[in-house]
């Protein structure tokens, strides 16, 4: 662990403009700097630096930050990955906090087992390169499936001879403990005796997204259909094969460059497509693809394209794994290969040339996949037929983003022609069916029917319809005013008025509680809470800093883009012109209630509407007349709130 001060130490000499200026060259606009998008494609430049904030925020792309954030997304990097190299940036010495034992003698091992598989990686390749059994047999394997010697280097492939003991015996006579050759599953202990798991295989190292080799994969070289033609490493402390994609370390590069990665299933796709020049391709070797491996994909990229094999087990994966990839947001393409070809023996009996346009053009998204599979079954059979088009639109229910599914859905019903209404109604069907048997996929909201006129209805977006907006202003002002000062005049003991002075953030806090009406979205309470929370009055808010480089990095982001605003006039007009911009803090009194009443009015109103739906579905009287009094009194607070805001009800 890196202590709290060093990491203070690092947040404190890494300057924005020097850390971004390392991969984007930026202009100075005002007080601000602008270049060009290092994380999406754009010809004008909408990328803003704030040196006097700390953060970074793209207008094109959404993408923001500090420092941290920008190194972690750019150079694919974890948290104490990027503390690291911004220390090294500032020469500044990281303290590492101490460990207790226990977490000590665990990343040993781990490091101890990295270490082990590098030498053992190495072992295998001299193996095949220079012993005369290992050209004869795992070299000129490999040669004649096609793969270059630059192929095989790039992949570390290599042989594990068959003779009894050989890697345990030549790996602890290297200095090796045999407790990490059991503990990788290189080698299996029986009693007391050791054997190679591997052994008379060609063998295919598994590196982890930075490039350390985390395990093996192990093929037989012969055809015999008895014994399992691939044997993996097994799980371990370094080794988890559901979050691992085999070609990722070698494709990563490869999967920026083009937004866009290549799933297949094997080991051998990777490796000839990548010879092809198709260099940002990935499998999910042998597993199911997982949600650990999708968000790994993430990371790089939201465009991916699935080459399965041509089988009926490789459509049924590639049922499941559309459905998986489009529930995490992924943007998702199918390619069909001809039957019996896998991506390996396609690419090798094709010219690079040709591959590469039959990957851009035979890419069919998924409702034509999906339509296209099914029709062949279906075949004018219309119980056939329209469990075709739940099956496409069970997919489309899947997608998180609300526009885009409805986007799919109206592609879906022209294309299979169909009425959208109808189809509307079937996935809320699905999505409801869904929400009762996992409550916590609470996100999913129902699209609204497609030509429906009035305003959504409060229910279906509790929250984004609801107060959200006005929430979110009323944050955005405690975070960037909670300090300051609001006068109020007063009334003394004896009638008098007398000016009272409070901050912003004391009334804002006192207004929501006393009225309960703490903010309802997540983030917006947690936010609300740092404010509520203070040891003692003489005490100053949290301020803006205080949230851009929070801990909670959801958060942070949040709130950069909550308080940054697009337009800033540049220094230039404001000295030459003496403009004098008015901002939100000249006109403070004004300013913070505006904000409480529009929160509190849209609260009323909501909470308003809810009660008359309500006394539609009571029957009993006292029950009625409760409700009634209740509305009546919430009806004088929301006059009375539009009345000081100035609103004119009709
Ligand atoms: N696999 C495995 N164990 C097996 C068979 C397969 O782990 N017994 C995994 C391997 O990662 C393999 C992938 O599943 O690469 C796909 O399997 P398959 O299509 O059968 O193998 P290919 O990749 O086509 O391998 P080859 O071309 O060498 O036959
Ligand atoms: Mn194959």
């Amino acid at each position: 662990m890196i202590s709290r001060k060093s990491i203070d130490d690092v947040m404190l000499a890494a300057r924005i403009d020097e850390v971004v200026g390392d991969f984007v060259s930026l202009k100075r606009r005002g007080s601000n700097m602008i270049g060009l998008c290092p994380f999406h494609n754009e010809k004008t430049p909408s990328f803003n630096v704030s040196p006097s904030k700390g953060i970074f925020k793209c207008f094109g792309c959404g993408q923001a930050g500090d420092s941290v954030k920008f190194v972690m997304e750019l150079e694919k990097l974890s948290y104490p990955e990027a503390i690291r190299y911004l220390a090294r940036k500032y020469s500044i010495d990281l303290e590492e906090t101490e460990q207790n034992s226990e977490q000590k003698q665990e990343q040993m091992d781990r490091e101890s087992m990295h270490l082990l598989n590098e030498w053992v990686m190495k072992f295998f390749e001299e193996q095949m390169l220079s012993t005369d059994e290992g050209k004869t047999i795992a070299l000129s394997y490999f040669r004649e499936r096609g793969f270059s010697d630059q192929t095989i280097e790039t992949f570390a492939l290599g042989y594990h001879p068959p003779q009894a003991g050989i890697l345990y015996n030549s790996a602890v006579k290297a200095g090796y403990n045999p407790e990490f050759l059991i503990k990788t599953g290189l080698v299996i202990e029986k009693d007391g005796q050791h054997f190679d798991r591997f052994r008379g295989r060609v063998m295919f190292p598994i590196r982890s997204a930075a490039g350390k080799v985390i395990g093996f994969g192990g093929r037989i070289l012969e055809n015999d259909k008895k014994i399992a033609k691939y044997l993996n490493s097994p799980e371990s402390e370094i080794y988890h094969k559901s979050s691992v994609l085999y070609g990722l370390y070698e494709s990563r590069k490869g999967i920026s460059r083009e937004d866009l990665a290549i799933l297949v299933e094997g080991y051998t796709d990777v490796i000839s497509l990548h010879q092809a020049g198709i260099d940002y391709v990935v499998a999910s070797s042998g597993t199911s693809l997982t949600t650990d491996q999708i968000r790994l994909i993430k990371r790089y990229t939201s465009n991916i394209t699935m080459i399965y094999d041509g089988d009926p087990a490789g459509m049924k994966a590639t049922f499941r794994g559309l459905d998986m990839l489009l529930e995490q947001g992924m943007n998702v393409k199918i390619i069909t290969l001809p039957d019996g070809d896998d991506p390996d023996s396609f690419a090798k009996s094709n010219t690079p040339a040709f591959l590469k346009s039959f990957l851009q053009e035979e890419a069919s998204d998924f409702i034509s996949y999906k339509t296209g599979v099914l029709r062949d079954e279906a075949a004018g059979d219309p119980i056939k037929t329209a469990g075709m088009i739940r099956e496409v639109i069970q997919s489309v229910s899947l997608i998180p983003d609300l526009v885009l599914r409805s986007v799919y859905l109206k592609e879906t019903a022209v294309r299979l022609d169909t009425d959208e209404q109808t189809l509307i109604t079937e996935m809320n069907r699905l999505i409801s069916e869904r929400q009762k048997h996992h409550p916590q996929r609470s996100e999913e909201t129902p699209l609204e029917p497609a030509r429906e006129v009035t305003p959504k209805p409060e229910e279906s977006t509790p929250l984004q319809s609801g107060s959200f907006a006005q929430e979110a202003d009323l944050i955005r002002i405690l975070i960037l005013y909670a300090n300051l000062p609001v006068s109020f005049l007063e009334t003394d003991e004896q009638g008098n008025p007398e000016e009272h002075l409070y901050r912003a953030g004391d009334i804002i806090v006192h207004e929501l509680e006393s009225d309960e009406l703490l903010p309802q979205d997540a983030i917006h309470l947690e936010i609300f809470n740092c404010f509520r929370t203070l040891p003692d009055d003489s005490q100053d808010f949290p301020g803006e800093q205080f949230f851009l480089h929070h801990d909670n990095r959801q958060m942070a982001e949040y709130v950069i883009h909550l308080t940054s605003t697009p337009y800033e006039l540049s220094e230039n007009w404001q000295n030459k012109h003496q403009i004098f911009v008015s901002t939100e803090a000249d006109t403070s009194r004004k300013m913070v209630m505006t904000a409480i009443y529009a929160y509190k009015l849209r609260r009323v109103k909501a909470l308003l509407e809810k009660m008359s739906k309500q006394l539609e579905t009571f029957t009993e009287e006292e029950e009625m007349l409760k409700l009634l009094d209740e509305m009546k009194s919430l009806q004088h607070a929301k006059i009375e709130l539009a009345r000081q805001l100035q609103y004119v009800i009709v």
